[in-house]
């Protein structure tokens, strides 16, 4: 079977190196963000599921030569030839890697649609039960579908699904990512270190938490106001009661370093810890184990870990033993939206 996985643009060969422990393949062909893999084992795509480095796997069922004819005609080519039945409702993804031919992926899905609903396809992108897609890439067409309901990951390029909303940062992305990938639930209060501008603070209150938000540095107080939230700032001159402030507010910025604001919070127990200060993976744990005792038992700590090098295995390592040592470390991701970091999933040991 062949396939497409989308894996670290930064960490390729550590990417790579783990897909190999995973299963046994061969590269069929790689760019920095993906690679078409060929490999007999038929449940990859629930089997990359609890890997760092690879993010998702679609199968392939067919691959054809961009060199032979139209553009446009070839995709059309490669879906029709899918033999999709034309009354399953049908969602068309396009990711085209080079972008050479001067379409947007969206103009050809565009195209493609239009062309495919005049050949008695039914084409469904609010309600699917088919989800196709169309990888172009180095001058070849590959394509692919899946059973929509059954789908882990329901757009086989993650960035542009993530892209499509307004954020008040691009780090919000990772948030968001982390939430959807760890199967994270809404509600409670948050303490986000390292917040400014605000995005991942932003991204809590959305979801129903109302955050302590600790930086020295700004948040971006009128793009989180534009949201419909309201965030406040307070100095670190005083005692912090975020509780009574919460009863008016849904950001509570606290304008200091984590250790000051350590010393000024008071506030009930915390449902979640997030941390996207990006400092040395021994300052962060340092930073995270300060604030375990403003935490419930059942807590979630999200944090991103700095890489840096390109050898993400032993930053890993380093965070597994790191943190670890007041956490228990429940996964380990490089998320699409993580640049030279990883982001860990954990929550306070027993
Ligand atoms: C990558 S940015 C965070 C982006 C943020 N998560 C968002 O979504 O907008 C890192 C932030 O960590 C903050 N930071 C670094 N060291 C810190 C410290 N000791 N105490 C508080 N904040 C710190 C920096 O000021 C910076 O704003």
């Amino acid at each position: 079977m062949r396939y497409f996985i989308h894996i670290s643009p930064i960490f390729t060969k550590s990417s790579l190196e783990e897909l190999g422990g995973i299963t046994s393949f061969s590269l069929v062909d790689n760019v920095l963000s993906a690679a078409i893999v060929d490999a007999e084992d038929e449940r990859l795509q629930d089997r990359v599921r609890d890997s760092i480095f690879t993010y998702c796997a679609f199968p392939l069922y067919l691959t054809a030569d961009l060199g032979t004819g139209s553009y446009l005609e070839v995709v059309l080519g490669a879906v029709d030839g899918l033999g999709i039945g034309k009354s399953r409702r049908l969602k068309l993804e396009c990711i085209d890697i080079n972008e050479k031919e001067g379409y947007s992926a969206k103009d050809i899905e565009v195209a493609t649609g239009e062309r495919l609903e005049g050949l008695g396809y039914n084409i469904n992108i609010k309600d699917p039960e088919v989800l196709a897609y169309v990888v172009l890439m180095n001058g070849k067409c590959y394509s692919g579908y899946s059973d929509y309901s059954k789908l882990d990951k329901k757009f086989v390029n993650p960035m542009r699904h993530y892209q499509s909303k307004k954020q008040v940062s691009r780090a919000e992305l990772k948030i968001w990512q982390a939430f959807d990938e760890f199967g994270i639930s809404a509600g409670g209060t948050a303490i986000d270190l390292g917040a400014a501008p605000g995005g991942w603070s932003t991204f809590l209150a959305k979801r129903g938490f109302k955050v302590v938000a600790i930086d020295n540095g700004d948040l971006d107080y009128k793009a989180i106001s534009a949201q419909g939230l309201r965030p406040l700032a307070v100095g670190i001159e005083k005692e912090i009661d975020a509780a009574a402030l919460f009863e008016s507010t849904d950001i509570v910025h606290v304008k200091g370093g984590f250790d000051d604001a350590k010393r000024l919070l008071r506030m009930g127990n915390a449902d979640m810890l997030t941390d996207d200060m990006n400092i040395f993976c021994s300052d962060t744990a340092i930073a995270v184990e300060s604030y375990l005792d403003l935490l419930k038992k059942d807590a979630k700590v999200i944090v991103t870990v700095k890489c840096l090098s390109k050898k993400a295995p032993n930053y890993i390592e380093r965070a597994r033993t790191m943190l670890g040592r007041r956490l228990e470390i429940e996964r380990i991701k490089v998320l699409p939206a993580n640049r030279q970091e990883f982001t860990v999933l954990a929550s306070p040991r027993a």
